[in-house]
């Protein structure tokens, strides 16, 4: 991620009054003030990690489930992140899941099955939702959003009740984990080629399950051929993102997916293998062309959590490998390898990308990113 000196926060962004997280006094920021929604778990904890030194935005609340409330962070958490907790960010008090919190940009992590009442209560009360939970992702007015793909569904957030409303407040989704390195993989050759059929299956790592996921008894040694309600996501979600905005709604891609998904003994990093069928003839040298020159127009934003390249090609034959590649243009990169011809369909591929990073957090700060780029968060 560029996280560096040219990564000023835009121009209108006005200085905000915001509460300490320490000590509750009130300072004026030049950041955005955000707060994450299920901070403790398995996603709310990279948040924590991107969001710490990130040039335009700033953590000012953190919530959890009842279990958690009231209990500073540090108390609450379970920190399972390599990196050090900052000691300012332990000492925040874990806020109620409520729409009362102080910031305008909420991330909300919290689990599934209560994530769509959450959300919707938040964007009725004028907050701007990046929802990484799968409640409203195939609603026909929120963006199922992976920014290098679909940034012009954005649009679709105009025609949300709650937008409308004159509060102002919006759900953003973004993609199921294995989605969203699979969609960036497939645009290329969708824009370039047409796809008409996808086979794929995922070995997808422990952290996709949450804390405390999987047992390490059940899962070591050992492969889990099923992953609940993931088969179903992975073969609605790509048709959605890759459909095309038609005035006020999407019209979904055309293509058939077949999904097999595995959880796998590996701690980060979703691994797919993919057959492909395409709609127009191309060659090995053609699709790797198409994935060489993949420059979306998000690229030229140069936003903070872009990574420079996005498709990396691996050509050695044991390429991409999940421990060796997950970190590549860190986490936000999708790598690919071994391209070969297919004797069902056309070809086929293998594709790794960070779960946590691109298929989670990461992704969802790009696509806050890009929400105040566009001049979706007003103050
Ligand atoms: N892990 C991945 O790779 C991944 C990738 C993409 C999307 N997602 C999605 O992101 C969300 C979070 O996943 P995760 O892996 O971080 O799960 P997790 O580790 O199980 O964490 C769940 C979080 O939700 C909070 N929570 C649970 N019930 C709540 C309630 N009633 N009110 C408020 N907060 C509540 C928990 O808080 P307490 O600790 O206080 O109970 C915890 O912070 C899920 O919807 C998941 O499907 C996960």
């Amino acid at each position: 991620m560029n996280f560096d000196d040219e990564n000023v926060p835009p121009e209108n962004l006005p200085e905000t009054l915001i509460r300490d997280r320490t000590d509750s006094s009130m300072h004026f920021r030049k950041k955005i003030p955000v707060g994450i929604l299920g901070a403790t778990g398995c996603v709310g904890q990279k948040l924590i990690e991107l969001l710490k030194k990130h040039p335009w935005f700033e953590i000012t609340a953190l919530t959890g489930s009842e279990k958690s409330q009231g209990k500073s962070y540090k108390d609450a958490v379970n920190w399972m992140q390599t990196t050090l907790l900052p000691e300012e960010i332990g000492k925040i008090k874990i806020s109620a899941t409520e729409p009362n919190i102080p910031c305008k940009i909420v991330f909300s992590a919290v689990s599934s099955d209560v994530a769509g009442e959450i959300e919707s209560k938040f964007a009725s009360h004028g907050y701007a939702v990046i929802s990484l939970a799968s409640a409203h992702r195939m609603d026909a007015d929120v963006p199922l959003l992976v920014p290098e793909v679909n940034a012009d569904h954005l649009k679709l957030i105009d025609t949300q009740k709650t937008k409308k409303s004159g509060k102002g407040g919006f759900i953003v989704a973004k993609p199921n984990c294995a989605v969203a390195g699979l969609v960036l993989a497939l645009r290329p050759l969708a824009l370039e080629f047409g796809l008409e059929k996808v086979h794929v299956v995922t070995m997808q790592s422990s952290s996709g399950a949450g804390i405390p996921g999987v047992p390490s008894l059940a899962l070591l040694d050992n492969i889990i051929p099923y992953i609940e309600g993931e088969e179903e996501k992975v073969e609605i979600e790509p048709q959605k993102i890759l459909g095309e905005l038609k005035i006020d709604q999407i019209e979904p891609y055309k293509l058939t997916i077949s999904a097999s998904c595995n959880r796998v003994p590996v701690t980060e990093g979703h691994f797919e293998v993919c057959s492909i069928k395409l709609k127009e003839k191309a060659s090995i040298s053609d699709i790797k062309r198409a994935w060489r020159e993949f420059f979306p127009p998000i690229q030229e934003l140069k936003l903070p959590s872009s990574p420079a390249s996005i498709l990396h090609y691996f050509e050695e034959k044991d390429f991409p490998q999940p421990k060796l590649h997950r970190d590549l243009e860190k986490g936000m990169g999708v790598s690919i390898g071994r391209l070969r011809p297919c004797p069902l369909f056309d070809y086929k591929f293998d594709i790794l990308s960070h779960n946590m990073v691109r298929g989670a957090s990461g992704g969802a700060i790009l696509m806050a990113e890009l929400l105040v780029k566009n001049g979706y968060i007003f103050w």
